[in-house]
């Protein structure tokens, strides 16, 4: 490349020089190998900047530089509150072209789906949105064939579904930017509860058609019991739920314990753009707008404009009620790992939005029984629709059996 650009330019030194043997007219010289050597750089620099252009956008289409991003979110989650007198943070970051919304169920995905059915169409970016929402882990070999129909889906793209972390590299193909939305883990618990029993505003009728084969002693179970006497539905693994999302498809990150809540929290910082929570929906989509302006911008706009809410019809709640404070407690325990995991996802969603400059609207964080107490006062909350179905047992078991060999 080097040599290419270099030796045109040497060769033309020699006609240039004999040009001057030529004419002898010193002026004239002068002005014609200035308006030649002229021509020539302007030709090269227009060249070299075409050169620039199309690599820039070859390199945009091919994927753009995740890496950046993620430097830049490490950067914006690692340093401490020190450094917030260091340089501005860049508003405008080069866009990844492969990014995947890997939702969490019962954490407002339903919302945040169709507000990026609106940004498609805006921004023209390909939307894929899964419509399987029952199957979280894949067996190794699901794990590549969906990988692979996901690099095959023109970029830039944006890919959801319910589905625990898939790790393009091991691989060997490129990481997609990953962001997520997460909530209160009791919160999600309890709307899922009550979703699978009585659905959402799709009509009184919704549960019929979304559980049928559910048994009126399932339906009816008293929240209370299923936690106090242990029903499976109420105790681990099942409530262990959020941690294995971030954690990965490995069995162990389906195993309540520390390995899969660190391998958690490490693969936030290596392989998430953004985890929001949904309790700072707002903040979310602007900083979702800061950091993937080509996929978000304008998103808070369409966010609070009452068409997107009329057609979402986003404002049915079922009615469901708080189990005891004894019952929040016996919860509050089983999920240690669920609240460990949230409560760093927290701080590091807070320290981001200090780092953008944004103000954090929950300044005091509501901590242990203060916060079960706050819980228990709350009622219900418009976001919690969404499409996800449990697992049943079997395909607990049949997903447990995949691989060992890596
Ligand atoms: C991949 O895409 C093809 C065609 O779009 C589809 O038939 C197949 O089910 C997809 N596979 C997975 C694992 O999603
Ligand atoms: C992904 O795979 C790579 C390569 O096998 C491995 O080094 C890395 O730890 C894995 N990450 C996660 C989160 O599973
Ligand atoms: C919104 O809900 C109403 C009933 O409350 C239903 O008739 C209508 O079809 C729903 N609209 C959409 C787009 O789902
Ligand atoms: C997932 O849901 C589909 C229908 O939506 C059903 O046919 C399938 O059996 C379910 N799979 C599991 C593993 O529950």
């Amino acid at each position: 490349m080097k040599n290419h650009n270099g030796s045109p330019r040497l060769n033309h030194h020699h006609p240039a020089n004999h040009t001057r043997d030529r004419n002898g007219r010193r002026g004239d010289w002068l002005w014609a190998v200035w308006l030649r050597f002229s021509l020539r750089d302007y030709g090269f620099c227009m060249a070299a900047l075409l050169l620039f252009s199309l690599g820039s956008l070859f390199y945009q289409l091919n994927g753009g530089p995740p890496r950046l991003l993620l430097d830049m979110r490490q950067y914006l989650g690692e340093s401490t509150f020190m450094d917030d007198h260091g340089p501005p943070v860049q508003k405008v970051l080069p866009f990844p072209s492969q990014v995947i919304y890997n939702r969490v169920g019962k954490c407002g995905s339903r919302t945040v789906v169709l507000l990026l059915r609106i940004l498609a169409e805006k921004h023209q970016f390909n939307l894929v949105s899964s419509d399987i929402h029952n199957k979280t882990r894949l067996t190794k070999h699901e794990q590549v064939d969906l990988m692979k129909n996901i690099s095959t889906i023109p970029q830039p793209f944006l890919y959801t579904r319910h589905v625990h972390f898939l790790n393009f590299t091991r691989f060997r193909m490129e990481q997609p930017v990953y962001i997520n939305i997460i909530r209160d883990p009791i919160n999600r618990f309890l709307s899922n509860y009550f979703f699978r029993r009585f659905g959402d505003w799709r009509g009184e009728q919704n549960h019929l058609i979304r559980t049928p084969r559910m048994k009126d002693d399932e339906r009816y179970l008293d929240i209370n019991v299923c936690i106090l006497e242990n029903f499976p539905e109420c105790t681990n693994p099942r409530l262990f739920y959020i941690v294995p999302y971030f954690c990965g498809q490995h069995p162990q990150c389906r195993e309540p314990g520390e390995w899969a809540l660190e391998r958690a929290k490490q693969n936030v910082m290596e392989n998430f753009l953004l985890v929001g929570i949904l309790e700072e929906l707002e903040d979310v989509l602007l900083l979702l707008e800061r950091l993937l302006p080509h996929y978000f911008s304008d998103v808070l706009t369409i966010y609070h404009s009452p068409a997107f809410w009329k057609v979402g019809n986003l404002t049915g709640t079922v009615k469901k009620h708080m189990p005891t404070l004894e019952a929040l407690q016996v919860l509050y325990r089983r999920m240690r790992y669920e609240y460990d995991f949230y409560n760093f996802v927290r701080d590091q969603f807070h320290l981001v939005k200090k780092k953008i400059g944004l103000k954090s609207t929950h300044t005091s964080s509501v901590r242990e029984l203060d916060f079960l107490r706050e819980l228990a006062l709350q009622t219900n909350d418009p976001l919690d629709e969404d499409d996800e179905d449990e697992e049943d047992d079997t395909a607990l078991e049949d997903a447990n059996n995949w691989l060992v060999q890596p």
